[in-house]
Order: structure tokens, then sequence, then C-alpha cells
């Protein structure tokens, strides 16, 4: 900035001032005020001081847009690995909302993942077909990573725990870190030294991996190149973080690129190299799969690797209740990518078709009206019982409406934001500022396999959101 002679007024001197500033450089932050559990300044080095040997290296594996049994198979195979615990790795998934399958969205969630959002919107979806409790949809990431400090400011308005769409590059692999001091990754997009101050709302930068070229590669990595190339790549970058500071390393995938479908190119050697990766990662000491939601448990609390597999969060026991009650644990069947069980309504509309535990919608929900009345009354006796506050959906039994919880183990109390009215003035980079129409036309343009509800763009191969340095 230069400095302006004195006559010019100070509002002018103070607004160049920003705006210089917002293009290059994060706010300051002190860690003597900032401190953990609810405040963490952006670092490069382990929290609380902890050295890079005696933490654990984790690896996030996460999956966007709809959940669908071909997707959700596809994602399996890729956590098909054990925790040094000998828990079964788990992902997030943010999920969009058409074509998503309910039921698997509660078994995704009933078996210890996490199912995070890409669209305010959808909260009550999740909530309502999926039955996956409010308080446990924590997470965020734009479509397209196309966010802005608004899109942040409304996220942290609906309470959710953590944004993960902003990207890391060598000097800017940060730890998450908390945005009380506003952002302090994508400063070249003008995100960095803004007002935006968002008081315990954690950011969990995506952390890129440089492919050959020096390029950064961030989703759908195994798109840039033969796979052996790819593996070799990813495993160089996954040792810099191994052997350096430890910073979480990322595997971010569209599970779409990595499923076959007819007429589309067969990926099964990209699939089998990414898998082949996972698994060299999971005979590594040290190298925990972990949720975004996990490795914040962890970064507000931060313990020795040697005391991670002792973390509540960290077990996996699931409820034995002895019968099947539609909680996600139930028996299921898939096939030719249909998902059916016995307890299982199916609800079909023009351009959806689910699986749920609970009612379906009278009508197909819209943007409007995620949760259209219900299509059988409460007096109905195929009338499912919503999941309510004070029990998680492991233990709800939506026909009976009962909670097979009855000890302070299991107890769940949920606190968060209440379903909020959507805000439909375009004043979020996530709401609803695209027309239906538009996004039609940018998914087809792609694959034709999917749009997104809400007038949500979905990013099915253009998405892979590569960063050129
Ligand atoms: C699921 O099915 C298998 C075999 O079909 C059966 O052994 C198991 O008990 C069933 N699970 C539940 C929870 O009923
Ligand atoms: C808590 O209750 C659940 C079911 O009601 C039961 O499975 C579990 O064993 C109980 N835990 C304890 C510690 O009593
Ligand atoms: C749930 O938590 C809220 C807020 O902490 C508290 O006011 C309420 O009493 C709790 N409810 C139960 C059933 O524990
Ligand atoms: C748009 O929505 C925001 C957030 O709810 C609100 O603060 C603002 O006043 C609204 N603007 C208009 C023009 O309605
Ligand atoms: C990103 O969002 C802005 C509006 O906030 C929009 O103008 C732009 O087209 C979006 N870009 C993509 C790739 O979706």
């Amino acid at each position: 900035m230069k400095v302006i002679s004195i006559s010019t007024s100070i509002i002018a001197i103070i607004a160049l001032a920003q705006s210089t500033l917002a293009a290059t450089t994060a706010a300051p932050c002190d860690p003597n005020t900032c401190k953990l559990p609810s405040c963490l300044c952006p670092s490069l080095t382990p929290p609380n001081g902890l050295q890079p040997k005696d933490v654990p290296q984790f690896v996030t594996i996460t999956f966007d847009d709809s959940v669908q049994a071909e997707l959700l198979a596809t994602a399996k195979d890729l956590l098909n690995v054990k925790n040094p615990n000998g828990c079964a790795a788990k992902g997030s998934w943010y999920v969009s909302m058409l074509y998503t399958n309910f039921a698997l969205v509660q078994q995704w969630y009933a078996n210890g993942n996490e199912v995070a959002e890409e669209i305010a919107a959808a909260r009550a979806m999740l909530n309502q077909y999926g039955g996956v409790p409010l308080g446990k949809i924590k997470g965020f990431r734009a479509p397209f990573l196309n966010y802005t400090t608004d899109t942040l400011r409304e996220i942290a308005k609906q309470g959710f725990q953590y944004d993960t769409s902003s990207t890391g590059v060598l000097d800017d692999n940060f730890w998450p870190y908390t945005l009380d001091n506003g952002l302090a990754n994508d400063c070249w997009n003008n995100l960095c030294g803004s007002d935006l101050k968002l008081p315990g709302v954690w950011e969990i930068p995506m952390y890129a991996v440089n492919d050959n070229a020096g390029t950064a590669q961030l989703m759908d990595v195994y798109l840039s190149g033969t796979p052996s190339d790819v593996t070799s790549w990813s495993e160089t970058n996954f040792e810099r973080h191994y052997n350096g500071n430890r910073s979480p390393f990322g595997i971010y995938v569209h599970p779409t690129h990595l499923t076959n479908y007819p007429g589309l190119a067969d990926m099964s050697s990209q699939k089998a190299a990414v898998v082949s990766f996972i698994q060299s990662l999971a005979s590594k000491p040290d190298v925990w799969f972990v949720t975004n939601e996990q490795l914040l448990q962890w970064m507000q609390n931060p313990v020795p690797v040697s005391q991670l597999a002792s973390q509540p969060y960290m077990q996996c026991t699931l409820p034995n209740i002895g019968k099947e009650i539609c909680n996600g644990l139930e028996n299921i069947s898939i096939a030719s990518n249909v998902v059916s069980g016995n307890l299982l309504n199916n609800c079909n509309f023009n351009t959806a078709n689910w699986g749920t535990c609970f009612n379906c919608p009278a009508t197909e929900p819209t943007l409007d009206n995620p949760t259209p009345n219900n299509a059988v009354s409460d007096t109905d006796p195929k009338f499912r019982h919503a999941v309510p506050n004070n029990c998680d959906s492991l233990w709800w039994d939506p026909i009976a409406g009962q909670c097979l919880c009855s000890n302070t183990t299991c107890a769940y109390n949920d606190t968060s934001v209440p379903l909020t009215t959507i805000t439909t003035n375009g004043t979020t980079a996530s709401g609803p500022g695209s027309t239906p129409q538009q996004t039609k036309a940018e998914s087809s343009a792609v694959s034709g396999m999917t749009t997104a509800l809400f007038g949500i763009g979905l990013s099915m191969g253009v998405a892979a959101a590569v960063m050129a340095l």
C-alpha cells in the first residue's frame, strides 16, 4: 500500500489498506489469546507444541455428491482398511440431494461415517429421510469449492462446526484452525484479511498434492495421469506430510469417477491404484483414517498418538439391539442400483427414487419445500416416527416410535440450531442463486448422470478443481 497524502480521508485510506491486504495476507492471530479447545491459530506445526513424531498421521478420505448404491460400493472399497485400533477406516461424505438414496445415507451414518453436506437446505432432508440427527451434520463443502466469506457466515449461522472448501498448497498446508481471525487459505482469491471473524468455526483446508509437473492437484487426482504416475507422486506427497509436520493428508473423491458405467471409460485401473495406495498407507505405523469430525475432536484436545486408540471418538462398537428396527444397521439388498429392505419405504418421483426408514413425502421435495407433507397421516398404521431430539437414530425405532437407549452411555441430546427457513434472497453462494435450469445444463453437459436439486451445480467431471499455481 502506498502512503497516501494526509489530505486523503481516513476512510479512503482504510478501505485501500483493506483491499490491498485482502488479496495477499491473512489477519494476524495471537496464540496467547487464541487457545484450544475453542480457538486455534493457523499453523504449519501440530497443535499444543506436540512434536510431529508424536502425532497421528491423519488421512481423511472424503466423498462428494449423491449417495447411491454403486457409489457407496466404490466408497466402501476405498475405505476397506483398518485403523491401528482395529476399527474400520471412516470417511466423510458431502452429500447432495438429487439421486441420493436416504436409506444408504442412514446406513453410512449408522456405521460411524460422517454425513456432512454441500447445501444448507439439505439439512432438513438428511434429517427427515436419512434420520441423521441435525447435530451430527457438522460440515460443509461448497459445490465447485466455490465459496465466499458470505458462504462461511451463512454456515456459521446455521450452526455448522466446520467448512472444508479451501485449498492448502505447501506453504499454507495449515493444520485445521478456527476462523476467529478469518481465513488463512485461498488468500490469492481475496478471501483473507477481510472482516470475516467466525469464532469457534473451524476451517479444514483441503490439502493439495503436487503432480510431476509441480501443479497442485486437489480432487480426483487419479484423473491427472496414468495410474502408476499418480500413485508415484501421491506417495511423494504423502511422505512429505508423514516425514514432515504431519499435517493431515486428504484423498478427495467424486465416487462417480471411480465407478464404471456402460458407455463411459472403464475406471477399474484408476480405482485399483487408489485402493492400493490407500492400503499402502494403512500399513504404516501411526496412520489413522478418520472423518473430518474425528479430526476436529482430536484438534480440540490433541493427545499423543499413543493415546489415540482409547479416545471415545475412535471407538467402533455398534448397538446390539438384537432385531431389525430400521436404524441403518438392518439388512438391505442392493441389486441394479435399487435398494430394498423389509422395513424400508420406497419413495418414487419423477427425478428421485429412494428408500427410507421414515415417511415418504407426498410430493417431490423442492428448494422451497425440501420436506413436504408426509404421504401417510400420523394415524395410518404405516406411519413412521421421526427421530426426536433426545435419541440418536442408531437407537431409534421409527416404526414403534421408541428410543431403545436406556442409559447414559448411549444417551443423546441434540442441541443444534433448529431447521431454519432457507434464505432465498441470494445472500449466500451456497443458496439458490443459480436457477435449476442452469444447473441441469451444467451437469448434463458433463455426463448426463446427475443434476442437482435446489439449483446447486454439481461437479461431475468439471469439478476436478485443479488449481494451477
Ligand atoms: C441379516 O441377515 C442375515 C442372513 O440373512 C442374518 O443372519 C442376520 O441375523 C440378519 N441381521 C439382522 C440384524 O437381522
Ligand atoms: C446401555 O443400554 C443399551 C441398550 O439399552 C445396552 O445395550 C448397553 O449395554 C447399556 N450399557 C450399559 C453400560 O449399561
Ligand atoms: C439438552 O441440552 C440442553 C442445552 O444444554 C439442556 O437445556 C436440556 O436440559 C438438555 N435436555 C436433556 C433431556 O438433557
Ligand atoms: C437476505 O437474507 C439475509 C440473511 O437472512 C438478511 O440478513 C437480509 O436482510 C436479506 N436481504 C433482503 C434484501 O431480504
Ligand atoms: C461461483 O459463484 C459465483 C457467485 O458467487 C458465480 O458467479 C460463479 O459462476 C460460480 N462459479 C462456478 C464455477 O460455479
